[in-house]
């Protein structure tokens, strides 16, 4: 099939507001939103998709879900319920290590809202997972009602499903949101767009479609007596942005701002403007930077985001292409085609009373240094894939260990952490921890002649100080682009690279101690946000302690 660009209008999903107003004055709110089954029309010319959607109700169930609006310092209740059918529309592989090795008894769904800072039985743990009517849970499982505390800093989180296993096919449906948290007295004086028309979340990822309309996943697996359905990776032929392929937007000559979120399974994006158009870097994963950035490409990885303005005013041309030219698997693979290479169009209608008021402040906000912390402790983080005889990826693994093994990670809570995180492999990671932040001190490549030798002794060994890793951290130091350097929660791991972070197991913005008990079980996790890395195995527990 070939679908027309251009042609469907992008959507704004639905809004809900994360709190209540008793005269004015915003309090708590506790909130109900279901997984529904329900058919989605991702592009006109397209017979109508089934998908797994989350809304307040069949009815209003959208993909991506409703925009979760939060505000800073008030308390969210969501229990988030499944009514998904017994079936998955999508195919199943038994030997990933699955939440329920059968699709007999419905499919286990548990929603991470990610870049949040919350209680670990509320984060969504992968084996929390809870199916229909939670007839069944995992083995973690404690509670209906999560508590979002909402006391992080101002930014861009999103929802999504974390069921062990069936992250890849769970996202792949359409059980993916916006969440933004918001705190008025500090980000209105910005003067940066802040009102619903002009400040608009694009929630970006790839599909392939079936010329009757449904989602097509491969039904089997590049290894398939190992792995009868898993493929290291997922990419679609269609670009989507807010539930529509290819769309189109109507706007002014002025400033908006764009919240890009890479929710693909695989793909990155590298997005330009055909016609120069520069994106203004404000902020990224739920934190704003110091200073904002302008650049004329911006490199996103699954789960990663980008909060920009964009200038219209400065356009050259009435129309402009939002373009992608980021290889596919990163860096080393296919370069991009026609359809991959177009995400979505402007079409700038010149109104006759513009006035443009909002500006870009040179300085938005200023939070402590990472290295001003004392460090407490120093660790290493090796990405290894493993290959058949047929030289095909098997699975992946985080310190050769799958992620059943016991927990290795242990920070204490108010603490930072240095880690450095060693890619074995030839793919770039996004390496994404929960609830801690992190920036990027230093990026080394490991020696290339030597990149072997240190590999087959990290294989055998599996310990980097034993494998003399600072012998092999030599090569030449790539330096972070000043957007990335600000706090983050996904940073993309360079292959044939060591990659020096900072953890901050508090806040960024206070040395407020949580108001949670985040020793408590079960505990976090931390992940390869390649969902079909993640799914098989690149994720290890992450347990804090007093
Ligand atoms: Cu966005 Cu553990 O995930």
């Amino acid at each position: 099939y070939k679908l027309r660009k251009f042609v469907d209008e992008l959507p704004n999903m639905p809004r809900i507001k994360g709190y209540n107003l008793i005269n004015g004055v915003p309090v708590s709110r506790s909130l109900k939103i279901g997984m529904f089954q329900k058919k989605w029309k991702f592009h006109g010319q397209l017979p109508a998709t089934a998908v797994f959607a989350y809304g307040t109700s069949r009815r209003s169930a959208t993909v991506p879900g409703p925009t979760i609006e939060a505000l800073h310092g008030v308390d969210l209740y969501l229990s988030w319920r499944n009514y998904l059918p017994s079936k998955h529309i999508l195919p199943w592989d038994p030997t990933i290590p699955t939440a329920i090795p059968s699709t007999k008894i419905g499919i286990p769904t548990v929603v991470h809202l990610h870049g949040g800072i919350h209680e670990p039985d509320s984060d969504g743990n992968s084996q929390s997972w809870f199916t229909a009517r939670f007839n069944q849970v995992g083995p973690t499982w404690t509670k209906r009602k999560y508590h979002y505390y909402n006391i992080q800093q101002p930014g861009t989180l999103w929802y999504h499903d974390h069921a062990m296993g069936l992250t890849r096919v769970n996202l792949l449906a359409g059980l993916i949101g916006a969440y933004i948290i918001r705190q008025p007295d500090i980000e209105v004086p910005l003067r940066l767009p802040y009102d619903e028309e002009f400040d608009r979340p694009l929630i970006v990822f790839d599909r392939s479609f079936y010329t009757n309309g449904s989602l097509f996943m491969n039904s089997t697996g590049n290894n398939p007596t190992i792995h009868p359905q898993w493929q290291p990776e997922y990419f679609g032929d269609a670009i989507i942005v807010n539930g529509k392929a290819w769309p189109y937007m109507i706007v002014r000559q002025r400033k908006y701002r764009f919240r890009i979120i890479n929710a693909s399974n695989a793909r990155f994006f590298k997005f330009y403007f055909l016609n120069n158009l520069t994106f203004i870097h404000v902020a990224s994963d739920s934190a704003y930077h110091q200073w904002p950035v302008i650049l004329k490409e911006l490199l996103l990885a699954p789960s990663e985001i980008a909060d920009v303005v964009i200038d219209f005013s400065k356009s050259n041309s009435y129309s402009v292409i939002l373009a992608n030219d980021a290889p596919y698997p990163y860096p080393a693979g296919d370069p991009v085609n026609e359809a991959n290479s177009k995400v979505m169009k402007f079409i700038i209608k010149p109104y006759k009373y513009e006035i443009d008021m909002l500006r870009i402040p040179e300085q938005l906000i200023k939070y402590p240094t990472p290295t001003s912390s004392p460090v407490s402790q120093i660790r290493y983080i090796a990405m290894y894939e493993y290959t058949s005889t047929i030289d095909e990826p098997t699975h992946l693994y985080i310190n050769g260990k799958p992620y059943e093994a016991p927990v290795t990670e242990k920070p204490n809570v108010g603490t930072s952490e240095i880690w450095y995180v060693i890619n074995l492999t030839e793919d770039n990671h996004p390496l994404h921890i929960h609830l801690g932040l992190f920036s990027v001190l230093e990026q080394t490549e490991l020696v290339k002649n030597k990149l072997d030798e240190f590999k087959e002794c990290m294989i055998k060994k599996n310990d980097a100080k034993k494998c003399k890793v600072s012998k092999y951290t030599r090569g030449k130091k790539v330096e972070v682009p000043a957007h990335e350097r600000g706090w983050k929660n996904v940073f993309k791991i360079m292959p044939g690279f060591v990659t020096k972070i900072v953890v901050r197991f508090s806040f960024i913005h206070s040395n407020a101690s949580y108001p949670f008990d985040a020793t408590n079980e079960p505990g976090y996790v931390y992940h390869c946000h390649i969902l079909d890395h993640e799914d098989n195995a690149m994720m290890r527990p992450l347990k804090l302690l007093k």
